[in-house]
């Protein structure tokens, strides 16, 4: 299941070695290439339509990186100085981003997933550029609990990121985390979350190839986030992909196709 996260490395190592890109990830490439990704492996031969799904993929995970991104440093210039990365996979953002002295960012993911990140983080002999704490835990499980055992203050706010995770997480367990993530948040706190498109499980995830990232999607964003989220106590605000690609001077080549629903870029602050 971590896999996808390899692949969304490779993906920022592509962007990496943009002339303009819109951040850079300088393990990228080391974890892809840990991986058996990179070089970058040419496509299986396949349909236009496939090809134009993966293409889409990778450019949605370039926008949302830049999109976080944004939203942590902003989080870090309102006076933020603890950051909790759900699902953190190979997040290096540790390691590439500036971050205010007395910063503690946690990761937390699976035991094999932070092993692998590990090694490849002591081969290329990286340093984190604030206090780094991986937490080993399921998100199935008590993850509360080991993160306050690892040193997490839910009395102070806290800017939490879950990018790339909840599409795989069925809607009941969705719904205990962000229960669960409220539970943990002081007011102040941020959050910026990921979601699956209304219907994007059906165009990507029908005919995905077995194992690849799409054939695990499970779940989509409710029809109205922002009064969803409201009821789990946040003020949000929803993106479209769209718009964001725009804004950062990285406009989609395809015409909007009809009207364009909630995005599922989402930026919310604790009430
Ligand atoms: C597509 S990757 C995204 C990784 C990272 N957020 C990023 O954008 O680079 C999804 C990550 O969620 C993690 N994940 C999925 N289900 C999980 C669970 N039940 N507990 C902990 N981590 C989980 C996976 O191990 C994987 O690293």
């Amino acid at each position: 299941m971590w896999a996808t996260a390899v692949g969304v490395a490779k993906v920022r190592a592509l962007e990496t070695g943009r002339e303009n890109a819109l951040f850079r990830d300088p393990l990228a490439q080391a974890f892809a290439a840990a991986g058996g990704l990179w070089p970058a492996p040419s496509p299986p031969p396949g349909d236009e339509a496939a090809r134009r799904r993966r293409l889409g993929v990778a450019f949605s995970i370039v926008i949302r990186t830049k999109f976080l991104d944004d939203l942590l440093r902003r989080a870090s210039a309102s006076g933020i100085r603890q950051v909790v990365v759900l699902g953190a996979g190979m997040d290096s953002r540790a390691f590439r981003m500036d971050w205010p002295e007395g910063t503690r960012l946690f990761e937390v993911d699976t035991a094999a997933p932070l092993d692998f990140k590990a090694s490849v983080v002591r081969q290329e002999g990286a340093a984190a550029r604030c206090e780094r704490i991986p937490v080993a835990v399921d998100l199935r499980e008590d993850w509360p609990g080991a993160l306050a055992a690892a040193g997490h203050d839910p009395t102070a706010p806290t800017v939490w990121i879950a990018e790339g995770l909840l599409i795989y997480l069925p809607e009941d367990a969705v719904e205990l985390l962000l229960a669960r993530i409220g539970a943990q948040s002081a007011a102040g706190s941020r959050m910026g979350l990921t979601l699956g498109l209304r219907g994007v499980i059906e165009r990507f995830g029908a005919d995905a190839a077995p194992g690849s990232a799409a054939s695990m999607w499970v779940s989509e964003m409710p029809d109205d986030p922002v009064g969803w989220l409201a009821g789990h106590g946040w003020d949000a605000e929803c993106h479209t992909l769209r718009e964001r690609a725009a804004a950062y001077g990285r406009p989609m080549s395809t015409p909007p196709q009809g009207e364009e629903r909630p995005g599922g870029l989402i930026s919310a602050v604790r009430r």
